[in-house]
Parts: C-alpha cells; sequence; structure tokens
C-alpha cells in the first residue's frame, strides 16, 4: 500500500477548500464539460507520493551553459523556494490536471527544438533553440511567482530579457501584441487529449509588457537547465502576474495588432483575464488574494500588489480605464 507523509507545505483540506467550494462528481462533471477550474479551492491541495521520484529524461545539451551569472539588482523578500518543491509541485495541464506531473513531462522531446517569430516582423523566422541561447544575454534573476490559486514560489530562473527575443524579432509598427503557444503533442502529453481544453495553451502581453525589463524568458531553473516539469526548454517569466500567464515549453511567439485570447481566457473568462495583475485587494469570484502561501512554509504571507513589482511595472497601466487589470 502506498503511503503518504503530508509535506509542511500541504493546507489541510478544510483550509484549503471552502465547504461550498467542495465540488461534488456532478458538479465536478459539469465544470469538466464547461471547462475547469483550474484552480479551484482543491486545485491547493498537493499530494507527494514515492512514484513522483522524478525519471529523467534525454540529457539537456544546454547544461554546459549553466550555472549563469546572477543579476543582483532582482533581489527576494524571502528564502528561495526548496528546489524539490518547485519541481514538484507544477502546474503543467499538458501533463494532468493536478500537481504531480513531473514524472510524466520527462516524456517531453526537447531537442530538436525550434522557436518560430512570425507574424507582424519584418521578416519571419524560425531558430533552433540551441542558436538562440547562443545569441540571448544569458543571467541569473531571483523571481517571485505567485499561482493564481494563491500558492506562491521564489525562484533563480536562468535565462534572457524577452526584450532580446524582440528585438532580434524586428516587430513591424502596427504590431500591439505577442501572443505565445506552447508545442502541441498528444503523443507526449496526455492532457491534450482532453478535448474540453482549448489546446494548444496560448498566451499574451502587450509589446509594452514584453520588452519591460522584468519581462524574461526562463531556460534555465537553481543553476542548470530548466527542467520539462516547469517549461523546459524555455518558458515565460511575468513575477508581476498570476502564474497562469507564464506559459511554459514554447514554441511559437506572434507578432500582432488583435489582442490574444489566452488558454484560461478561453476556459473561463469571468475568472481569468488577459491582464492577471497580482492585486491582494481584489479577490478572484471564488476565493480571496489578500495572501498567499509559499512552498515549503506553513505560514501564509500577505500578497503584495504587482506582487512587489509596482515599481518596475505599475506605470504601463496607469491611463488604463475599463480594464480589468486584476483579473
Ligand atoms: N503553461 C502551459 N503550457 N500549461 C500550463 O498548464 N500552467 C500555468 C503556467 N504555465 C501552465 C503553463 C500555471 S497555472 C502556473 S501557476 C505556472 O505555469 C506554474 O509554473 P511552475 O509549475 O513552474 O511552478
Amino acid at each position: 500500500m502506498l503511503t503518504r507523509t503530508k509535506r509542511g507545505w500541504e493546507l489541510p483540506e478544510r483550509m484549503a477548500t471552502p465547504e461550498h467550494l467542495v465540488l461534488n462528481r456532478r458538479h465536478l462533471l459539469k465544470g469538466l464539460a464547461a471547462g475547469p477550474m483550474l484552480l479551484g479551492g482543491t486545485a491547493l491541495i498537493g499530494t507527494y507520493g514515492p512514484d513522483d521520484a522524478l525519471a529523467q529524461g534525454d540529457p539537456d545539451p544546454s547544461a554546459g551553459l549553466y550555472p549563469l551569472q546572477r543579476n543582483p539588482k532582482y533581489t527576494l523578500d524571502r528564502p528561495i523556494t526548496e528546489e524539490r518543491l518547485a519541481t514538484t509541485y507544477n502546474n503543467f495541464y499538458e501533463f494532468g490536471s493536478h500537481k504531480q506531473i513531473a514524472k510524466a513531462a520527462q516524456k517531453l522531446p526537447i531537442r530538436p527544438w525550434t522557436v518560430t517569430l512570425d507574424g507582424m516582423v519584418e521578416k519571419e523566422q524560425t531558430i533552433d533553440i540551441d542558436t538562440l541561447l547562443k545569441r540571448m544575454p544569458l543571467e541569473e534573476r531571483l523571481y517571485r511567482m505567485r499561482c493564481v490559486e494563491a500558492w506562491s514560489m521564489a525562484v533563480p530562473w536562468g535565462g534572457f530579457p524577452m526584450k532580446a527575443l524582440v528585438d532580434l524579432a524586428q516587430p513591424k509598427a502596427g504590431a500591439k501584441y505577442i501572443a505565445m503557444t506552447t508545442f502541441q503533442n498528444r503523443d507526449v502529453a496526455p492532457g491534450q487529449k482532453q478535448f474540453w481544453y482549448p489546446w494548444p495553451y496560448v498566451e499574451g502581453l502587450t509589446i509594452e509588457e514584453a520588452t519591460n525589463e522584468l519581462a524574461f524568458i526562463a531556460t534555465g531553473l537553481y543553476g542548470k537547465p530548466i527542467p520539462r516539469q516547469n517549461g523546459a526548454p524555455l518558458r515565460l517569466a511575468v513575477p508581476w502576474k498570476y502564474g497562469f500567464k507564464s506559459i511554459k515549453s514554447i514554441v511559437r511567439f506572434t507578432f500582432t495588432d488583435q489582442r490574444p485570447k489566452s488558454f484560461w481566457e478561453v476556459v473561463q473568462g469571468s475568472e481569468y483575464g488577459f491582464w492577471a495583475n497580482v492585486n491582494p485587494e481584489v479577490a478572484h469570484p471564488r476565493w480571496s488574494q489578500a495572501s498567499e502561501k509559499p512552498l515549503g512554509s506553513d505560514k501564509r504571507a500577505p500578497t503584495l500588489l504587482y506582487n512587489g513589482y509596482a515599481e518596475f511595472v505599475a506605470h504601463l497601466y496607469k491611463d488604463m480605464k475599463g480594464e480589468r487589470l486584476f483579473l
């Protein structure tokens, strides 16, 4: 029989799931038919068992690039999350709608891997990941991440500023947004067989957001190439927004003048919007966002406006009226 020990960061079910949110089976099926509950209260409850020990995928050929020099500008107000937690408690719906997807994600082939820059750019291009890594200014940054479900972590990402990628793409003057798309491969990602989700996963930023100094393309984590479960070989890290904006395993960046409709917006637009900026005072329709549960800690911490990054990004939104900036 499989036994499991509760980790410090797991919440007792009664704390994580207010009674009125506990879904009965009928409700659950109805919910799944309409789209899931990323992120229902139940999503906070982690399970971790012995079979989560990671089977290794093929080694990553970029390993020699790491560790990278840390950029001292980005500091943390809390300890770095334990690596084992950040790499075994994940959201990656392509591999399952629960947190223990790390093992399943090892099936993702990360070479060959190409990234296409297309749409409103001077010249469309498809570039192989190792060539891209050679051309980008790589560095390490300590960033917080706040999931909309109210758990959070603080990790050392390796990678490069997204602005460097935008410069490489050379967008045309009329481009206003960047739509990013995750790989699509139902043979390795069983979640993509779930027809009620609008695969592939898509996310979007405005060009101003993407060229803000904080927007980062992560290719490494904890001084090594980023593991598959965290979005190898490249994922977005936009720490002032809820975690679902930080799309994983990207294959395409499309420059456009139309605002992209992101995965969760299609699934449940009333709960997950385009902007998704962190704000403790704006509750999710089903739970408060006032505080969060750092992975590995048994105490909740207050959530900060723009996840503590207001000085970098608040100006981006100051003249926007009538937009749901915090959902
Ligand atoms: N990207 C893809 N392609 N698929 C996903 O399911 N989940 C998002 C985001 N990026 C997701 C994704 C959500 S909800 C969160 S909170 C973060 O990834 C989690 O990142 P982590 O597992 O590295 O902590």
